[in-house]
């Protein structure tokens, strides 16, 4: 049975508005193993589990076609009301069981995605639709994350960590792939050429409004506010009140940079 966590319409609207796209870092290893295997430029790329399309825009630069791929049908709607150029396109499907055919696919990505997919399903059908020589890359941003902003960057990133914490008290079981640094999932690829690289670190553009909305994005505190919405709600207006005191600044559209660390999974189907 696959895990559904991100069907409903209002979680799926939340998630287009505060999740970001992969940083420059992530990118620039993806763009670069991709290079060294000639991954690219190609036909064909597939993101799969693509959410709302953050990871699947800057693919549409570096392939003819790029078609994002998810099991929820409101995330889907979300990606397709959203700008992309016009090479990219959309379809929800299950990524244990992708349409399309035998060697058919240059490129598969997956952006904080895989680990709500049944492993090694998924990682039969991705030597299936790949061609030989294909490439893999599945990456997610780790648990690792701090704030930063003048000379207050500590104690921001303790008040984000506390009400973290309390989040994550309503984190389903497939976090622990995550907190393995997707040791797991790159363990279940079938490919003898691959790697996985743990340090990568993005700087990301946020406001105090965007960190805010970025954990009321995640599915563990979608989970809690199904529980227990008063307190779920009293958490981040407070945690937001904690925040705008410590920077000394009244605006929640003040900028602070959100610093989060990659894992990366990198591997090439053998010719
Ligand atoms: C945390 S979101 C990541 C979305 C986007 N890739 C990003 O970078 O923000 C995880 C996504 O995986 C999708 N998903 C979960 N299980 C799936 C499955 N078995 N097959 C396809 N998509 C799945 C969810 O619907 C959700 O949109």
């Amino acid at each position: 049975m696959a895990t559904q966590m991100f069907e409903g319409r209002g979680h799926a609207a939340v998630y287009q508005k505060y999740r970001f796209a992969p940083g420059k870092e992530l990118q620039h290893t993806i763009l670069s193993y991709l290079r060294e295997k000639k991954a690219i430029p190609a036909e064909l790329a597939v993101d799969v589990g693509c959410g709302s399309g953050q990871g699947t825009h800057f693919l549409g630069e570096h392939f003819k076609k790029v078609v994002g791929t998810d099991i929820s049908e409101a995330q889907i709607q979300e990606a397709k009301a959203t700008p992309c150029m016009p090479n990219i396109s959309y379809l929800v499907c299950p990524a244990e069981e992708l349409p399309f055919q035998d060697g058919s696919v240059d490129v598969l990505t997956s952006f904080t995605a895989a680990h709500w997919f049944q492993l090694e399903r998924f990682a039969r059908e991705a030597q299936r639709v790949l061609r030989p020589g294909g490439c893999v890359a599945i990456s997610t941003y780790t648990l690792d994350m701090s704030l930063r902003h003048g000379d207050c960057s500590q104690q921001l990133t303790r008040v984000f960590r506390e009400c973290w914490d309390e989040i994550l008290k309503y984190s389903n079981d497939k976090v622990k792939f995550v907190l393995d640094d997707y040791k797991a999932i790159f363990e279940s690829l079938p490919f003898p050429d691959k790697k996985r690289i743990t340090d990568i670190y993005d700087p990301i553009p946020m406001t105090v409004e965007g960190v805010v909305g970025y954990m009321e994005s995640t599915s563990s505190y979608q989970t809690f506010k199904k529980n227990d919405p008063a307190a779920a709600t009293s958490l981040l207006q407070e945690t937001e009140k904690r925040m705008l005191e410590t920077m000394g600044v009244s605006s929640r559209e003040t900028p602070v940079e959100f610093l989060v660390r990659h894992v990366c999974v990198l591997g090439c189907k053998g010719c």
